[in-house]
Parts: structure tokens; sequence; C-alpha cells
């Protein structure tokens, strides 16, 4: 997008807004995590949109119905059926929300994305890889974000910080080993694009999460705002220790 592949550079922001996802297993804190930087995107005067997957539109919200839903269990939702309603539900999102907000020049937070769906429907359920990134190809338009956070957090520890009413379907209805091929596979995805994946620890405690998180978000051009202390130089030097630490 606005970066051209190169996060953390100094060039000046073009006008155009900046795309940034969190990823990751149940139960690894994307919802608080995106919540606490829109707060502080806002709050640094940055025009901030918080959006999710699936979901995002009307439409979007009853596709999430259909996916969660459980009750439908003697009838079960095929892989094939759940990447394509993910999809679905995607191409209305980035058509009316995602791609409408960059082009305002906005900070587009989106909690899940395309990637969820290579870990989920592939590495997790078993669907071609190659298939489901042309299905993505079709339902993005090609849109990838400037950043994506990579909140990584062990299958137990992600399962157990979710009460059992908490539970939808993925995670109640597919076993520990669905679990574990999905975090390997966000695991491999951020290895293998690391100018886009900023990995973090997420059994740390929420705060220091959320200064990882800012330090990632202000490395991108035009956003060190992000990553300012109160009355300090900005944290979110490209280059910091702790930047590197969490790539
Ligand atoms: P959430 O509970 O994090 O909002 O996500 C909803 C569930 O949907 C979660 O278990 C992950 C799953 N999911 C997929 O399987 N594929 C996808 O493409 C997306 C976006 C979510």
């Amino acid at each position: 997008m606005n970066l051209d592949g190169q996060r953390g550079s100094a060039r000046a922001h073009t006008g155009r807004g900046w795309f940034v996802t969190f990823e990751g297993p149940e139960g690894s804190g994307k919802t608080i995590q995106a919540a606490r930087l829109r707060d502080r995107a806002a709050a640094s005067g940055i025009p901030t949109l918080l959006t999710r997957e699936p979901g995002g539109t009307p439409v979007g919200d009853r596709i999430r119905h259909i996916l969660m839903d459980a009750s439908h269990d003697s009838v079960p939702l095929g892989a094939r059926a759940d990447a394509l309603l993910f999809n679905a539900a995607r191409a209305q999102h980035v058509d009316d929300v995602i791609g409408p907000a960059i082009a305002r020049g906005e900070l587009l937070i989106c909690a899940r994305y395309a990637d969820s769906t290579i870990a989920y429907q592939g590495y997790g359920s078993g669907l071609p890889i190659a298939d489901l990134r042309d299905l993505e190809r079709l339902a993005t338009g090609g849109l990838k974000p400037d950043l994506t956070i990579l909140l990584d957090v062990p299958v137990e520890i992600g399962l157990g910080r979710k009460g059992s009413d908490e539970q939808q379907r993925f995670e109640a209805g597919f076993d520990h080993a669905y679990h574990e091929r999905v975090r390997e596979g966000f695991r491999l995805m951020a290895a293998a694009e690391p100018e886009r994946f900023v990995s973090i620890d997420a059994t740390a405690d929420e705060a220091e999460v959320e200064a990882q998180v800012r330090r990632a978000v202000s490395g991108l051009a035009g956003l060190a705002a992000i990553g300012a202390v109160p009355g300090g130089d900005a944290a979110g030097e490209p280059d910091s220790p702790a930047l590197r630490m969490t790539r």
C-alpha cells in the first residue's frame, strides 16, 4: 500500500491510508489489542477505523452468524463452504469498508483478514493453499495489509483463556491438532513474509504486548506519533532493538 514494501522507511506519507491487521490463534488477545491501538491512534489525532472478520458489513455479519453457529452441526459446513463464505464476507468488506477507509487516508485496523483463511481452512482443514490464494485474490482484488501483527500464543494457553460459554464453532468443534496446525500456519506465513509481519509473544502481559504493537505500528511511515511516549521520545524507531526482537 503506501509503503511499497518498505515498512519503517522515512519516506513521507503519500496521503493514502494504512492497513493494519491482527492475526493469531484463538485467545491471542486480538480484540483487545486492536481496540487499544484504535484508541491510541485516535488520541494521536489519526483518523482510525476498527473492524473485524468475518463481519464488518451487514451482509458480513449475517455470514458470520452462519459460520459461527454450531447449531447446524447435524449438517456440518465443509471446509470449502467455509472458505467461500469467509471470502464472500471479505469481498464485501473490502469493497464497502476497508478500501474506502484507506482511500480516505484513514488507518484501517482489522482483527483477522485473509491470512486467517490460509491458516484455518488451509493449514487447519487441509484445503490447497494455492487455491485459497486464488480465492483471496478474487475476494480482495490483491489488497494486502501494510503490516500484519501476529499475536502468537500456544494453543493450550489461548484456548484456556476462553470459557466454554465463550467458545464458538472453531474453538469448540475442532480438535487440538487442528489448532496446532493453525498456529504453525501463522508462524510459517510470518517467517515467509518478514517485511509484512511482526510476531509478538502474546503470553506477555497486555501492557507489554500493547507496547510492542505500538512500536511496530509506529514504524510505518506517517504513524510515528503512535509510538510516542508522553514526555519522551518516539518509541517506534524502526531500528530499535525492541522492534528487531519481535521480527
Ligand atoms: P474471532 O472469534 O477471532 O472473531 O474469529 C472467528 C473464528 O473464525 C475464529 O475461530 C477463526 C475463524 N476464521 C476462519 O476459520 N477463517 C477466516 O478466514 C476467518 C476470518 C476466521
